[in-house]
């Protein structure tokens, strides 16, 4: 039987919440498309002084992170030079970074050249009471999603051989979010997902990026997250392209250590300089 997918809703005040001991405080961070060039603009928009921008508004919080997921994307033109700049950028939050590749990375050159203190591109990580399976959704040289059988058995592994209240992470999103366009570039193979989540309870969330937008939703007892980009977004319930007059943002996440999920999206005060929202492409 298909599990029905429910709205969900979004906590608030994160920044100003006592947690129980043994919280995660989480930080996730997508869709960056940083350049090996640092003036190269998406969409208009210069993408190194939009996560800069997010990652100066983060710090005002002065929010005590445990640790920090890159949900892919991160350098749109998959250079070396953009993976070992992103590294050192990440790096320096002083915690664990969790990271994964999008369809504009290349897993390969990512893998090698994303290499800095405390960055990790391992697909299992354990911190705490909490597991995170970071999972490879990219399919070489398309848009689209997909999760290959080696995908799904380190999944179910990564399930059965421990017990802690797990996040799962992907790039692409495992379920439609709404817009037509951006939901025909889903992962094109949720079924074989969802039968392994199934069938182990101790999953709390699937969080992912690629959409360039905020989602919150659950699915039974398992709480769906997207999240806005830290450089353009895309409209809601679209069913073309359309760029987003949003700002850049980012969710935080207090993972407690009895399997609560506590998550909130923030977005930055100010919108990205030099935004065309008469693109028709991206
Ligand atoms: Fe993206």
């Amino acid at each position: 039987m298909t599990a029905s997918i429910t709205g969900s809703t979004p906590d608030n005040h994160l920044r100003d919440t006592d947690f129980p001991a043994g919280t995660l405080r989480v930080l996730q961070l997508t869709d960056t498309h940083l350049y090996a060039d640092p003036i190269r603009t998406l969409l208009g928009v210069n993408t190194l002084d939009t996560f800069q921008q997010v990652i100066r508004y983060f710090r005002d919080f002065h929010w005590p992170l445990d640790a920090l997921l890159a949900t892919g994307d991160l350098v749109h033109d998959a250079s070396p030079k953009g993976y070992k700049q992103i590294g050192e950028i990440l790096s320096g939050f002083g915690v664990p970074v969790y990271c994964l590749p999008g369809n504009h990375d290349v897993p390969p050159v990512m893998r090698e050249h994303l290499r800095a203190a405390r960055v990790h591109t391992t697909a299992v990580m354990d911190q705490g009471a909490w597991r995170f399976v970071m999972l490879d959704s990219v399919k070489p040289g398309e848009e689209g999603g997909h999760l290959a059988p080696d995908q799904l058995e380190l999944l179910d592994e990564a399930l059965a051989t421990g017990d802690r209240h797990t996040l799962v992470c992907m790039h692409h999103q495992p379920v439609d979010v709404g817009s037509a366009w951006i939901d025909t570039m889903a992962i094109d193979n949720p079924g074989p997902l969802f039968e392994i989540i199934d069938r182990h309870s101790h999953v709390r969330g699937i969080l992912w990026g690629h959409v360039h937008q905020t989602f919150d939703a659950r699915r039974g007892a398992v709480r769906l997250m997207s999240s806005p980009s830290t450089c353009v977004q895309f409209t809601p319930r679209q069913d073309d392209f359309q760029v987003d007059e949003e700002p850049p943002g980012f969710r935080l996440l207090a993972l407690l250590p009895d399997g609560r999920i506590l998550s909130e999206v923030v977005r930055v005060d100010e919108m990205p300089q030099g935004l065309d929202l008469a693109s028709g492409g991206y």
